[in-house]
């Protein structure tokens, strides 16, 4: 039983691997045709693990606010090391992480804030909304201050909007 569960989970740490080889790659393609990527590359993929309930709750948000994406359910460790791949400083971290074209969306990204990332693309490695705020897509409640949006550049943080 035990070792199954770890050859299963080496296998999905290679798979991972692989996810992220073929994201980097795509984001170098992206660079070398000048930003002209195909459709596809630009549908949002949320990794989460099986038991985290907010993390399903925005990707139903998602689907209500018609975001297509795909899900990948991943363990908490191929989590992390899809975190470092990226260059997600662990103070932006939250409990899902999403990668859209050449950028990662971390956390319970408000859809204002993947568009704006769409129309401007912006020199960036992505936006995080760190935690998991009160009022936020998904974490349910009231808002108790204005949601934080990060933008990341080069391990970098700085407040890129606020919604
Ligand atoms: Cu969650």
């Amino acid at each position: 039983m035990a070792m199954a569960k770890r050859c299963s989970r080496t296998r999905l740490a290679a798979s991972l691997a692989v996810l992220v080889a073929a994201a980097v790659s795509a984001a170098l393609l992206l660079q070398s045709q000048g930003g002209q990527e195909a459709e596809e590359d630009v549908i949002l993929t949320v990794y989460r693990t099986d038991f985290c309930g907010c993390c399903k709750l925005y990707e139903d948000y998602l689907r209500s606010s018609g975001v297509e994406f795909r899900t990948v359910v991943v363990e908490p460790e191929a989590l992390e090391r899809l975190r470092m791949a990226l260059g997600i400083p662990s103070e932006m971290h939250s409990c899902h992480t999403s990668t859209l074209g050449p950028y990662f969306v971390e956390g319970h990204v408000p859809v204002e804030a993947i568009e704006k990332l769409l129309e401007e693309r912006p020199m960036l490695g992505g936006i995080a909304l760190p935690g998991m705020p009160p009022g936020s897509p998904g974490m349910g409640g009231a808002k108790t201050a204005p949601l934080q949006i990060y933008a990341v550049r080069d391990g970098s943080a700085f407040l890129w909007l606020a919604l």
